[in-house]
């Protein structure tokens, strides 16, 4: 007689045998990730210019920010995906650096969605519980909201001032890993590199809303963006 234990076993063995197919990244396959996204601009930052004048050591900065971010990676096939960045905005503080404006403190801030397209390969085999991926794309960033402070406006000698940041279109790449928990729900853990490359515009006006200084500064953000997060498999 055999024993209830000795029964299950086969099925035991079985189940572990199968499990790795249940973890499988299949083509069809649609992987959403939520977590908490950190940008950190890699920035550095060219000289304020007014007309063709060069201000020399008139730079800014961008500080970090950290929101929620959402990721998809839809796979082509069982090693390669298409994979999307979103988010909610990003607010960052421009603030005044270089050897004339270090100091100054926040000149203005910005909001800006980040959006990334990418083309992913998957090396491991689609039954691996832990699926490293790589991805190589195209970033496009559009900045609103943007404000200037009281002490920008005050630089520029002006009653009020704006800024305004041109669209970046850039390549990105990322490195991330999915860990599987069970069939659906999992870790992720990212990492992207974005070109971000904007122009400043930064317009003083008097109190007759007349225009009296323009400035532009070209300022290279090149974030890393980092991101921790739940991973569900669809
Ligand atoms: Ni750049």
């Amino acid at each position: 007689m055999t024993s209830p234990g000795i029964r299950l076993l086969p099925l035991v063995a079985t189940a572990m045998l199968a499990s790795p197919l249940v973890h499988a990244y299949d083509a069809g396959d649609l992987i959403l990730r939520a977590g908490v996204a950190v940008v950190d601009p890699q920035d550095s930052s060219g000289n304020v210019r007014v007309g063709a004048t060069e201000l020399d050591g008139w730079e800014v900065n961008v500080d970090s920010n950290r929101q929620l971010g959402l990721t998809a990676s839809y796979l082509v096939s069982d090693h390669f995906g298409v994979g999307l960045l979103a988010a909610t905005p990003f607010k960052h503080n421009i603030s005044g650096d270089g050897a004339a404006l270090n100091g100054a403190g926040k000149l203005a801030e910005t909001k800006h969605l980040p959006p990334t397209l990418t083309l992913q390969y998957f090396p491991l085999a689609s039954g691996s519980t832990v699926q490293p991926y790589l991805g190589i794309g195209v970033n496009y960033t559009n900045f609103f909201e943007e404000e200037t402070t009281p002490t920008l406006t005050g630089a520029l000698g002006a009653d009020r001032s704006t800024i305004e940041l041109d669209d970046s279109i850039g390549l990105a790449a990322e490195l991330g890993v999915d860990i599987a928990l069970d069939e659906r729900f999992g870790f992720n853990a990212a990492i992207w590199w974005a070109d971000i490359d904007t122009e400043a515009t930064i317009k003083g006006y008097d109190s007759a809303g007349n225009l009296k200084a323009t400035g532009k500064v070209d300022v290279d953000i090149d974030p890393l963006v980092y991101m921790l997060g739940f991973t569900y498999r669809f």
